[in-house]
C-alpha cells in the first residue's frame, strides 16, 4: 500500500483510465473510506476465513484493498464483532447468515457492499439489502468443471465402493466381496438442473457413454447436444443415477422427498453436489433403510451450517440424522468441497475483488444481485455526482437459465 500524506474529499483512484472514471464521490458509497490524492483504501472484512481463503484473497487483492479476516462465520451473534468503520465491504461464504438483522447491523457500521465468494446466495436477504441500498454481488461461475468432476468422483465412489476398498486394503484385506459395482456405460443418468455445472457434468457423463435425461424448467440448447429433457416424474423412474445441479429455492427445497424417492428405479443412486436442502434427509434415510435407494453421495447436507468447514473430530456431534447417514455402507458424505480446487479458489478470489472494484468505481457489475436503477454515468450527469444510485433486486436470478457454456 502506498501511503499518501494528503487526504482528498473526493475519490479518484489512480489505477483507472480517467476516460472511464465515473466521477462519483466514493464517500457516498463507502462513508468510511480513507482517501488520498492517488489511492483509495477499501476495507474488506472477510468472514468464515480459512487459511486457504486468506492465501488466495491476499494474493488477489491490490494494495489499496485492506483485508481483515474473521475466522468465525457471520451470524446474528458474530455480526457484533465488526467494529464501527472497520469495513466498507464484507466478504461472506455459503454458510454465513445474512438475514435482515445482520444486514442492518453491518450497514449501521458503515458497510456498503456484500461480496459473496460463492455462487449461491440463498443465505442473503436480497430484498432487505436492496432497501438498505447495499450492493450485493456473487461469483456465479468458478470452474463449473471442478464441481462436475467431483460429482463424477462421488458417483464412482459409491458405485465402485472405493471408500470401502481403501480401508480394507490398508488392513490387509484384499477380498472383493461387497465391492461389486456396475459399469456406467449404457446407464441412464438423470440431471436435475442443466446450468453451468449441469452442462459440465453432462459432457463428462456423455463421455462415459451414458444416456442422459434432464429436468429443468428453463431448458437449454446446450443440453440438447447431450441428452433429452423430460419431466421430473419421468426422469426419476428411468434413471440409474440422479445428480442434482439446481439451486436451492422455494420451488426446489426437498425436490427429493418421500414422494419423489418412491418413484426411484431399483438400484438407483443419488448424488447431491448442489445444496443440502434439495433433499429431505429423513426421507432419504428411510429410502436407504427400505433399500429403495441403493447409494447416496452427498457433498452438501441440509444442516451443514452447524458443522461443515470446521474440525469437530473431538466433539460429540448432536446431529442424529447426519450420524445415521454415516452408518450406511452405501453412503458417502463430504464436507462441501466440490468447488475446492486451486483453479476455483483463484477465480473466486479474483472475481470477488473485481466485484468490489466494480462497485467502488461506479462501474456496472455483471455479477451484481441488486442492480443500479440507472447507469452510474446517468446518475452522475443528472445529479452533479451527488446522488447514490438506487438499487433493485435482480428477481429470481438464482433460478434463471444463466449460461456461459
Ligand atoms: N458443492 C459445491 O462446492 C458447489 C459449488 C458451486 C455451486 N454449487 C451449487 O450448484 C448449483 C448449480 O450451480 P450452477 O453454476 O450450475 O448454477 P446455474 O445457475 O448455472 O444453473 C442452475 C440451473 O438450475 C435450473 N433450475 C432452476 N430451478 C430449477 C428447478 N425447479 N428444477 C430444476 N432445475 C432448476 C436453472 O434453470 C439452471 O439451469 C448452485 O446453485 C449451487 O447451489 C455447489
Amino acid at each position: 500500500m502506498v501511503a499518501q500524506e494528503e487526504e482528498s474529499s473526493c475519490w479518484k483512484p489512480n489505477h483507472l483510465n480517467h476516460q472511464h472514471f465515473l466521477n462519483i464521490c466514493p464517500k457516498l458509497f463507502f462513508p468510511t473510506l480513507h482517501t488520498t490524492t492517488t489511492t483509495t483504501i477499501m476495507k474488506l472484512a472477510v468472514f468464515s476465513a480459512k487459511p486457504y481463503d486468506k492465501k488466495y484473497l491476499s494474493a488477489a487483492a491490490p494494495s489499496h484493498v485492506e483485508l481483515t479476516y474473521h475466522d468465525v462465520a457471520l451470524t446474528p451473534k458474530t455480526a457484533a464483532l465488526l467494529s464501527d468503520g472497520e469495513a466498507d465491504a464484507i466478504c461472506a461464504f455459503v454458510n454465513d447468515q445474512l438475514p435482515a438483522e445482520v444486514l442492518e447491523s453491518v450497514h449501521a457500521k458503515g458497510v456498503r457492499a456484500i461480496l459473496m465468494r460463492c455462487a449461491g446466495f440463498n443465505n442473503v436477504d436480497l430484498d432487505r439489502a436492496d432497501q438498505l441500498g447495499l450492493f450485493v454481488a456473487h461469483v456465479p461461475a468458478y470452474s463449473p468443471e471442478a464441481v462436475a468432476e467431483f460429482a463424477v468422483a462421488l458417483i464412482q465412489t459409491i458405485n465402485r465402493k472405493t471408500h470401502r476398498a481403501y480401508i480394507r486394503v490398508r488392513e490387509g484385506n484384499f477380498a472383493l466381496d461387497g465391492l461389486l459395482g456396475r459399469t456406467l456405460h449404457g446407464k441412464t443418468v438423470g440431471l436435475i438442473g442443466t446450468g453451468r455445472i449441469g452442462i459440465a457434468f453432462a459432457r463428462i457423463m456423455r463421455g462415459y457413454g451414458c444416456r442422459l435425461l434432464a429436468y429443468d424448467p428453463y431448458q437449454s440448447k446446450a443440453f440438447e447436444e447431450y441428452g433429452e429433457y423430460t419431466s421430473l416424474e419421468n426422469l426419476i423412474p428411468q434413471s440409474d443415477i440422479i445428480s442434482l445441479h439446481c439451486p436451492l429455492t422455494d420451488q426446489t427445497r426437498h425436490i427429493i422427498s418421500e414422494s419423489t424417492l418412491a418413484l426411484l428405479k431399483p438400484g438407483a443412486m443419488l448424488v447431491n453436489t448442489s445444496r443440502g436442502g434439495l433433499i429431505d434427509t429423513r426421507a432419504a434415510i428411510q429410502a436407504l433403510k427400505t433399500r429403495k435407494l441403493a447409494g447416496l453421495a452427498l457433498d452438501v447436507y441440509e444442516a451443514e451450517g452447524a458443522l461443515f468447514y470446521d474440525d469437530h473430530s473431538g466433539d460429540i456431534i448432536e446431529d442424529d440424522e447426519l450420524m445415521r447417514l454415516m452408518t450406511f455402507p452405501n453412503v458417502v458424505v463430504c464436507g462441501h468441497q466440490a468447488f475446492f480446487t486451486e483453479e476455483a479458489l483463484t477465480e473466486i478470489a479474483e472475481c470477488t475483488i473485481r466485484n468490489l472494484e466494480d462497485f467502488a468505481n461506479g462501474r456496472e457489475c455483471k455479477h451484481a444481485l441488486v442492480k443500479l436503477k440507472q447507469k452510474p454515468e446517468e446518475v452522475a450527469a443528472e445529479n452533479g455526482n451527488a446522488k447514490v444510485p438506487d438499487h433493485r433486486p435482480i428477481a429470481h436470478q438464482d433460478s434463471l437459465p444463466v449460461r456461459t457454456v
